[in-house]
């Protein structure tokens, strides 16, 4: 079983044949909607969209617990694919480009971000050095090397907490730090699926040039993107189909 989370601009796999739909109470709330099961290729995949079916949860408010919780231990997923819009600082990753990072910087704050709650059981820190799966990542490249859609390896996604978009300042602070895309959900899902030992991994779009970069200049319209989006998503879509059928 392998679960994709789909962000902004994938609030629904059309090309998942649903066979079910399931709703997954967790003990840490609920998820952000159903569970759609189903099938693509030869692969029994599990959906959910992230920001809900009609995309009304922002990023700071994500049950990402509830989610990766829901993903994982009720559908026993053995992987989770997260596919996410972000906004790039480095040159070559400029809107329209697919990415799979490698690396993480987390700026989010007050988000429920571990399953560790104090109580009786010995704390665990788990390793996050790679935070990313490595396997999974191969695959996502392998799988867009077979679809003939070019993919960029690696990237530091740098976590927001949003829902505002950056000020210039911000971004020139995170590029500093080693920022190369910035989105708003990467974090705490990650680490959360890292805790629940499910192997992760993302594969982002680039919706916008980030603050104060290249056509930036006149602010970021969300909804000039959109058409962009879709066309990129249809990419995303032929990426996501050969994985399934590898
Ligand atoms: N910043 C943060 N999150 C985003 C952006 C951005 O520019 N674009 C898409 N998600």
């Amino acid at each position: 079983m392998l679960a994709i989370i789909g962000g902004s601009g994938l609030t629904q796999l059309a090309y998942l044949n649903v066979t079910h739909r399931e709703v997954v109470r967790t003990p840490y709330g609920e998820p952000s909607g159903i569970l759609n099961f189903g099938r693509i290729g030869c692969r029994d995949v599990v959906f959910i969209a992230r920001h809900g079916h009609g995309h009304t949860i922002p990023p700071h408010l994500v049950n990402y617990r509830a989610n990766v919780w829901s993903l994982a231990r009720a559908a026993h997923a053995e992987g989770i694919v997260s596919v996410a819009s972000v906004g790039g600082i480095r040159s070559d990753l400029k809107p329209g480009v697919v990415v799979v990072p490698h690396q993480i910087l987390d700026y989010t704050w007050g988000r429920k971000h571990t399953y560790e709650e104090g109580g009786d059981t010995q704390v665990a820190h788990v390793d996050f050095t790679e935070p990313y799966d490595a396997t999974l990542r191969q695959g996502l490249l392998a799988a867009a090397t077979d679809a003939g859609e070019l993919v960029v390896d690696g990237a530091v996604y740098a976590t927001t907490q949003g829902p505002r978009l950056e000020t210039a300042a911000e971004i020139n602070c995170i590029e500093r730090d080693g920022g190369d895309i910035v989105g708003m959900t990467g974090m705490p899902e990650a680490s959360l699926a890292r805790e629940l030992d499910v192997p992760y991994a993302a594969i982002c779009v680039v919706a916008n040039w980030c603050a104060g970069r290249h056509d930036s200049a006149n602010g970021i319209r969300f909804d000039a993107i959109e058409g962009l989006l879709q066309d990129t998503h249809a990419r995303v879509r032929r990426i996501i189909e050969h994985f399934c059928v590898a």
